[in-house]
C-alpha cells in the first residue's frame, strides 16, 4: 500500500522489485572479484540453482472463508522472541560489501530497523562488539567458525556471550573451503588478501598467539593455520561445554544427523547446504527440510535458496522455525546501502505476509505440510 500511495504522487520504487533485477543490479554495483566470491558456488553451481528451483515442487493451497484480516508472524526460536520468521545469514564477506567496507555494521543497523535478526558471521570486517552495539531493540546470534585452536574458539564465544548475542550458531560443513570455480579463476580468497579477519586480530588469545605487533602476513599465515577445525562427534560436548546460551548446529542436512545432535544436547539445528557453495552434486536443502523435521522436535532454521516470501512461507510449511536469507540480502547492501539491505528485507516480509493473507494461513501455527500440495506426485 506504502508503495501504490507514493505512486500517486509519481514517486515509484528505486529498489528492484524482483530478485533478478536484483541479482543484475548488484552484480554491476560490485567489483568483479567481490561478485564472484558472493554470486559463485561450488562446482558447476547445479546445487546452488537447484536450492532455488526446488520451492517450486510445492504449491500452497489457498484457504477460503478464513478471515486472516490479522497475521500473527511472531516465533519463538530457542527461547528468543522474534517479531517474524525471518533471519539474515553469517556472510562473512558482508563487510565488502558496502561502499565504506563496513557493511557488518550497515547489516546490524538493518537488523535494527526491521526487526530482522543478523547472524553475524566470524569472518567478519568489523570487532563483533561494535557489530552487537548497533542491534538496539533485535536480537543477534554470532556464528562461530571452529578454529583448531580450543583456547581461541572459547574465546571466541566469551566475547559474543559478553557482547549480548543471545545464541551461538557453529557452522559444520565449513572446516575446509569447496571447490568454487569463480574464485579459483579469479585466484581470489578475501581472508587470504586480509579481509574480514577482525575479530581475530583484536582477540586477546590470538594477539597472544601471533604478538600483538604481528604483520599482516603473519596475520594471515596464523589465521590459515587454524581456521578450519575438522570437527567430529567426539567433539560435540565440548561445544556444548562452551556457552550457556542455546547452541544451534549450522549445516546438518541427514535426520540421523539431526538426531544425534539433539541427543549431543543441542537447541537448535540449522538446515542449510551454505548456499550451494561448499558441495556440488547434493540435496537441494529444501529436499532434506521435512526429513530433519521428522526426526527433531527442536526449532529448526532453514536457508540455501530462499529468493522470495513465497519460497519463505513453503520452508515454514515444510517445519522450519524460522528462515534466513543470504545473498538476497547481500544483494541489496551492495546496491543500496542500508536502505537497499532494509528494502530487502521490508519486501520478503510484505509478500510473505500478503501470501498468508490471500491464501488463508492467519498463523505461522497454520502452516504445516498439509498446506502443500507436491506437484511432483
Ligand atoms: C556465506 N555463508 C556463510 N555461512 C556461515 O556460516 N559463515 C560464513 O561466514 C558464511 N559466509 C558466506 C559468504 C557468502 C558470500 C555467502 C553467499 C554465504 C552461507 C550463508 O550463511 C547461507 O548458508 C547461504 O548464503 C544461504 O543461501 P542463499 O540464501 O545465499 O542461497
Amino acid at each position: 500500500l506504502e508503495i501504490y500511495l507514493n505512486g500517486l504522487a509519481g514517486v515509484v520504487p528505486s529498489h528492484p522489485m524482483t530478485f533478478a533485477e536484483l541479482e543484475r543490479r548488484a552484480a554491476d554495483s560490485l567489483p568483479p572479484w567481490i561478485w564472484s566470491y558472493v554470486a559463485g558456488g561450488a562446482g558447476d553451481e547445479h546445487t546452488q540453482n537447484a536450492n532455488a528451483t526446488a520451492f517450486r515442487r510445492w504449491g500452497l493451497y489457498p484457504r477460503m472463508f478464513v478471515g486472516a484480516a490479522e497475521r500473527d508472524t511472531g516465533v519463538d526460536l530457542c527461547g528468543v522472541q522474534l517479531p517474524s520468521p525471518l533471519m539474515m545469514a553469517p556472510v562473512g564477506v558482508v563487510g565488502l560489501c558496502s561502499q565504506d567496507r563496513h557493511g557488518d555494521l550497515a547489516t546490524a543497523e538493518a537488523a535494527a530497523r526491521t526487526g530482522v535478526p543478523m547472524i553475524a558471521s566470524t569472518l567478519s570486517q568489523d570487532p563483533m562488539e561494535e557489530v552487537a552495539a548497533r542491534f538496539g531493540d533485535t536480537p543477534g546470534f554470532f556464528q562461530l567458525y571452529t578454529p583448531t585452536d580450543r583456547e581461541l574458539a572459547a574465546s571466541l564465544v566469551r566475547r559474543a556471550e559478553a557482547a549480548g548475542f543471545k545464541g551461538i550458531v557453529i557452522t559444520l560443513d565449513t572446516w575446509v573451503t569447496g571447490w568454487r570455480p569463480r574464485d579459483l579463476a579469479t585466484a581470489n580468497f578475501p581472508q587470504l588478501r586480509g579481509h574480514c579477519l577482525a575479530n581475530y586480530t583484536c582477540d586477546p588469545v590470538f594477539q597472544e598467539r601471533v604478538g600483538k605487533d604481528a604483520s599482516p602476513e603473519a596475520v594471515v599465515a596464523h589465521w590459515a593455520g587454524i581456521f578450519g577445525n575438522p570437527l567430529t562427534w567426539d567433539d560435540l560436548p565440548w561445544l556444548r561445554s562452551l556457552t550457556d546460551l542455546p547452541l544451534i548446529v549450522k549445516g546438518v542436512c541427514h535426520a540421523d544427523d539431526a538426531r544425534r545432535a539433539a541427543d549431543g544436547g543441542v537447541d537448535g539445528i540449522y538446515v542449510s547446504n551454505h548456499g550451494g557453495r561448499q558441495a556440488n552434486g547434493g540435496i537441494p536443502a529444501l529436499e532434506c527440510l521435512p526429513d530433519v523435521a521428522a526426526a527433531t522436535d527442536l526449532p529448526i532454521i532453514f536457508d540455501s535458496g530462499v529468493r522470495s516470501g513465497s519460497d519463505a512461507v513453503k520452508a515454514l510449511a515444510l517445519g522450519a522455525t524460522t528462515v534466513a536469507i543470504g545473498r538476497p540480502y547481500v544483494y541489496g547492501l551492495a546496491l543500496g546501502g542500508v536502505e537497499g539491505l532494509v528494502h530487502v528485507l521490508r519486501t520478503m516480509l510484505a509478500e510473505a505476509d500478503l501470501l498468508m493473507a490471500v491464501d488463508g494461513y492467519p498463523s505461522l501455527a497454520d502452516l504445516t505440510p498439509a498446506a502443500l500440495k507436491d506437484l511432483r506426485a
